[in-house]
């Protein structure tokens, strides 16, 4: 049985101190889950995250990662100091960073290893545009993205990570992929592991669902068998809505 784990993309939203008020709000509401809870805030707010998460289940993520160790890379962050400041997690390849700073599969596939060589695990983003879907690509496109990020990981790695799909209209949209549409392409991503590795391999693999989650929709996707938790944007930023999620769940 795989454990479910929900996530909290902050995307560049609260400052130190607006990352202080809802973290206190989501402590006080979530002293304990039957499920994994991680909260990816900005790098600034961090350390700051990590010090008010200390006694708490809450676990601590990263938003991206740069794929150096250090030196001349201005405006990077290396996984050694995302480390440091506290992180267990770090999402790599999520959408706006494809659509905004042009990150192929094969930086994101770099980027994966770079977390999981540090001991960190990856949360690996995959899905398709709306385009995609209309032209009746799905399938197509997210056999070669799960193909393209994992390649090269070896059994262990691949069931250490964490793949987010997140069909791209559905982000920030209100548009929610229904549950079947969520769990026909979690499916077709396990099968490609599965393709790729074994299906005891594919099986341990969570792979968690993102785009418009909020509490009202959360029990039905995540129900789905092979739907194993969710990446939420909008509905994390709110204590009271994301805590709602997890206990709907
Ligand atoms: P929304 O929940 O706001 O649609 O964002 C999803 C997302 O991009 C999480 O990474």
């Amino acid at each position: 049985m795989r454990k479910k784990i929900i996530a909290g993309n902050w995307k560049m939203n609260n400052d130190i101190f607006q990352t202080t008020d809802l973290l206190n709000g989501l402590k006080e509401k979530i002293s304990s889950s039957e499920h994994l809870v991680i909260v990816c805030p900005p790098f600034t707010s961090l350390v700051v995250a990590q010090q008010l998460l200390k006694n708490s289940p809450i676990k601590l993520g990263a938003q991206d990662v740069s794929l150096f160790d250090s030196g001349a890379y201005t405006g990077e962050i290396s996984v050694g100091m995302l480390k440091a400041a506290g992180c267990s997690y770090v999402i790599v390849g999520h959408s706006e960073r494809r659509q905004y700073h042009g990150e192929t599969n094969e930086i994101i596939n770099k980027k994966a290893k770079k977390v999981l060589d540090a001991g960190l695990i990856p949360i690996i983003c995959i899905g398709e545009t709306l385009d995609e879907r209309e032209k009746g690509i799905t399938d197509q496109i997210l056999t070669t993205q799960t193909k393209g990020v994992l390649a090269d990981f070896s059994n262990a790695e691949v069931e250490k990570s964490i793949i987010a799909y997140e069909p791209v209209w559905a982000i920030g949209t209100g548009k929610t992929a229904t549950k079947e549409q969520a769990e026909e392409s979690h499916q077709l991503i396990r099968k490609v592991i599965s393709q790729m590795y074994s299906w005891a391999t594919a099986e341990k693999v969570i792979i968690q669902y993102g785009g418009s989650v909020k509490s009202e929709n959360a029990k039905e996707l995540l129900s789905q068998p092979n739907i194993d938790g969710a990446l939420v944007g909008g509905a994390c930023l709110k204590a009271d809505s994301f805590a709602a999620i997890i206990t709907a769940v």
